[in-house]
């Protein structure tokens, strides 16, 4: 869950690596490090954020690593930031994942004589490190000696004096590596690589990498691989947030191209077979991703009659449901613990395994059987808006190749109604919201999950409390926090539950709370009923669904901007949660 950067080459590394850690903060922001190899290591670490800090990094050196944080063992403060530094100083390494065995590691490195600086789990594997290399003065086979000792995940960069390589190694958590000319990065993910090359090599579970000046020699411990040069089209034009106030807004608006790239980039006639043969589908994923699957099981089973169920990752593990046929995770980032875990435990179960997500190389798609990639290019902010309207392509592409194209005009103009919503004026809405604790959001059928899924953004990025709840359930208990101080935002579409949901507004009414109602244009009742009312375009259900998500995520993008929240960056969160 931390963002790590490392550099070889002939540039001066602590500029750039200063520069890319900020392209990988939304993985952590609590503290951030560097450390350069010169005749001896040179380190600067500091709690808070890289743009908070206002001092300047001085680091001479062509060869450096640098690391992001976001705590999990240890508070964020300088002492617990990475880099961290073995006892004479002569190693530095940065982590990203758990060590798991940590603490009968560190009794006994305690026991032998090292003194330990951090509460981190991390400090240990460098003082592992430390005991080799004074033993065998060659980095690659002391890190390789270390790693044995180690249970858990690491993404991890070391440098040590009198080494002139760059040693990177991965068990668990994402690491890349960037072939440039004569010069060579490690990170976390390809964005802070992409201003200097788009040749890729994604590193295997395992896999030790020592990188020189000149060349890079991957091992599965002490055998050479070879792994696969791959060509990453992202520009890097699109992580920077090109006139945007913020990545999320920017990320907002490119949506309708995200859909319509992603649903262009879905072969139907390809999807494997056992995708469009299964008799039932189990989806795992969590957060934005599971209220996803949950619209595809409402469009798929009302669509096609095929039974659907969603799993969240982190219950699916250890409450194992009766699965067979198809399980599909769902992972913008590819890289979330849990749906990982689920994936591998469905494998397990001979279920055959079907990964979405956005990137390229990530841990998802070298798990599941096939991969289906969303085109939404790469998202920055904490809060997924594109990569989630890029998931719906996908699954409604699924939808439609189950129903014999029934959809496919449809889909194929979903584009134009995202496009349409995106410059509505939501001010009344805003001013309605901003000033309140406490919101409550209402649906039917898929749009149930799209009123969940409007309450995560909202509480997520504007701190205010939200719960979506599927409208028929409010009366059941939550009716008891109705009041003139508690707004309910419903969203209430023509069809078959148009008239119930009605009723459910008017009980809500009754109540004395405040009601916002996303309807459809041109509707004759809802407007005079409500103490909000906002005009979708009249369209098809499932392009409804995406319009009244879009129209949710601006919503909570503007109370957020309303409030002065840290839009891209929210308290607590990180982009992708590697931690089970
Ligand atoms: C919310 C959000 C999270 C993610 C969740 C799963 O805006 O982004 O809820 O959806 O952490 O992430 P992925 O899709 O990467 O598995």
């Amino acid at each position: 869950m931390c963002g790590i950067v490392g550099y070889i080459g002939r540039r001066q590394a602590a500029p750039l690596i200063l520069e890319g850690l900020k392209k990988l903060e939304y993985r952590g922001y609590d503290s951030f490090g560097i450390a350069t190899l010169g005749s001896c290591i040179e380190i600067e670490k500091h709690k808070g954020r890289i743009s908070e800090y206002d001092g300047r990094i001085l680091l001479g050196g062509t060869t450096g690593i640098g690391h992001t944080r976001w705590a999990t063992h240890g508070i964020p403060n300088d002492v617990n930031a990475h880099p961290h530094l073995d006892c004479s100083d002569r190693i530095a390494l940065v982590h990203n994942g758990i060590i798991e065995n940590f603490v009968e590691l560190k009794k006994a490195l305690t026991a032998r004589g090292h003194i330990f600086r951090s509460e981190t789990d991390t400090e240990v594997v460098v003082h592992l490190i430390e005991e080799e290399y004074a033993k065998k003065a060659d980095l690659l086979s002391s890190v390789r000696s270390a790693l044995h000792h180690l249970k858990g995940s690491y993404a991890l960069l070391v440098i040590a004096t009198g080494s002139d390589c760059l040693i990177a190694a991965r068990n668990g958590s994402p690491l890349v590596l960037g072939i440039g000319d004569n010069e060579y990065f490690a990170a976390s993910d390809m964005t802070p690589v992409l201003e200097y090359t788009e040749r890729a090599v994604f590193l295997e579970d395992g896999d030790i990498a020592c990188l020189t000046r000149t060349a890079v020699d991957i091992y599965q411990d002490a055998v050479p691989v070879s792994r696969p040069v791959e060509l990453i089209d992202w520009s890097p034009e699109e992580v920077k947030k090109g006139g945007f106030a913020h990545y999320m807004l920017k990320e907002i608006y490119e949506q309708p191209q995200a859909f319509f790239n992603t649903l262009r980039a879905i072969n139907k006639s390809s999807l494997p077979a056992f995708v469009c043969q299964s008799p039932s589908v189990t989806l795992v994923a969590c957060g934005s991703s599971y209220h996803a699957g949950l619209i595809f099981k409402y469009l798929l089973e009302e669509s096609c009659g095929i039974p659907a169920r969603v799993d969240f990752g982190s219950e699916f593990r250890y409450f194992l449901p009766p699965v067979d046929g198809l399980v599909i995770g769902i992972t913008q980032s590819g890289e979330t613990a849990d749906t990982l875990t689920a994936l591998r435990e469905a494998r397990i179960h001979n279920c055959r395994t079907l990964a979405i997500t956005n990137v390229l190389g990530s841990s998802a798609s070298r798990i599941a059987d096939a991969t289906l990639f969303m085109r939404a290019g790469p998202e920055i902010s904490v809060a997924a808006t594109k990569s989630f309207v890029a998931q719906l392509a996908v699954l409604m592409q699924i939808v439609d190749a189950r129903s014999e194209g029934r959809f496919e005009d449809i889909l194929l103009h979903a584009h134009q109604a995202i496009e349409e919503v995106l410059l509505m004026d939501l001010s009344d809405a805003v001013m309605q919201c901003k000033g309140t604790k406490s919101l409550f959001y209402i649906g039917r059928g898929p749009f149930y999950p799209v009123a969940l899924e409007g309450a995560l953004k909202m509480k997520e990025i504007s701190y205010i409390h939200a719960e979506g709840y599927a409208a028929g359930e409010l009366k059941h208990g939550p009716f008891a926090l109705l009041s003139p101080e508690t707004p309910v935002i419903a969203i209430c579409m023509p069809g078959e539950t148009y008239g119930v949901m009605v009723s459910n507004i008017k009980e809500i009414k009754a109540r004395g709370a405040p009601v916002i109602a996303l309807g459809s244009e041109g509707d004759q009742e809802l407007p005079d009923l409500v103490d909000g009312f906002i005009p979708l375009p009249k369209t098809h259900p499932f392009v409804q669904v995406l319009t009244s998500l879009v129209v949710l995520q601006i919503l909570a993008y503007r109370t957020a901007v309303a409030l002065g929240r840290d839009i891209d960056k929210p308290r607590n969160l990180a982009k992708s949660v590697t931690v089970e």
